[in-house]
């Protein structure tokens, strides 16, 4: 079997005295679609930025295709979906994905830019600075420049945040797409359906620590959201 994508080995982050994460170890075979539920303040954002390699743990290994993320050697061919959008602002969308696409040395990129326009519906409001799109068109365009440069891990952080049903139904197509074509994602989402429905396997974060990993073989949602709350207790966020 080939090598894991993605291997935490007791990983921890503290921000001050706030910890984030308390030894937390997991892995991700290549091909997996692999979601991490939780909570508020679990800890599943800022395991998606160490990573990502935005972050470093305090202590503990990751491993991302075999390589510290933080030395950003394997950029290239990951892509993250988060609450930051890393557009620019006073650029157009396809400003914006002109830049990113020669940053990534996209092959065809002027054919590519415009496919992934439409495939995220933006098309026709390509030459907009992106200060005047919505939130939900920000993160239309978030997709868009995700997808770009064709990556082999996606990272996505609650990607679903401020789109509308459309919008929600089109990236879940993508994701859908994304994983017959053999490529390995990793979700944090707080929507237990739309989780089951796309993974391989999943994770529960709860106060920081793993409680649960598995596969979701035979695994309904009613299952699913008696395991889920069984584990995680009603406290205040982030405890
Ligand atoms: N930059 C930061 N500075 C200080 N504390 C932080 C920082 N980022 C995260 N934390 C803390 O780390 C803990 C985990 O936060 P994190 O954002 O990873 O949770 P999360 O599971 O993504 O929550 P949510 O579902 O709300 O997005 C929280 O207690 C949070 O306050
Ligand atoms: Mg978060």
């Amino acid at each position: 079997m080939s090598q894991p994508v993605i291997v935490a080995e007791n990983l921890r982050k503290e921000f001050g005295r706030v910890v984030a994460l308390r030894g937390v170890s997991f892995q991700v075979e290549a091909g997996a679609f692999f979601t991490i539920f939780g909570r508020n303040g679990a800890g599943k954002s800022t395991l998606l930025s160490i990573i990502s390699g935005m972050a470093s743990a305090t202590d503990g290994n990751i491993r991302v295709f075999g390589e510290d993320p933080a030395e950003r050697t394997h950029r290239h061919k990951l892509s993250v979906i988060s609450h930051e959008s890393f557009l620019y602002d006073n650029l157009t969308a396809l400003e914006n994905l002109s830049f990113y696409g020669k940053l990534y040395q996209v092959a065809d990129l002027n054919d590519r830019m415009h496919d992934v326009l439409h495939q995220v519906g933006l098309h026709h409001r390509r030459f907009d600075l992106v200060r005047t799109f919505s939130r939900g068109m920000v993160q239309r365009l978030t997709i868009a420049r995700a997808i770009l440069h064709n990556p082999d891990l996606f990272l996505l952080d609650e990607p679903f945040t401020g789109l509308d049903q459309h919008a929600t139904e089109m990236l879940i197509g993508l994701m859908e797409a994304l994983k017959s074509q053999g490529k390995t994602i990793l979700l944090t989402t707080h929507d237990l359906q739309i989780g089951l429905r796309l993974s391989s396997r999943f994770m529960i974060l709860e106060r920081q620590r793993v409680v649960e990993t598995g596969s979701v073989e035979g695994l309904t949602e009613e299952m699913l959201r008696r395991k889920y709350f069984s584990l995680i207790s009603s406290g205040e966020a982030g405890q």
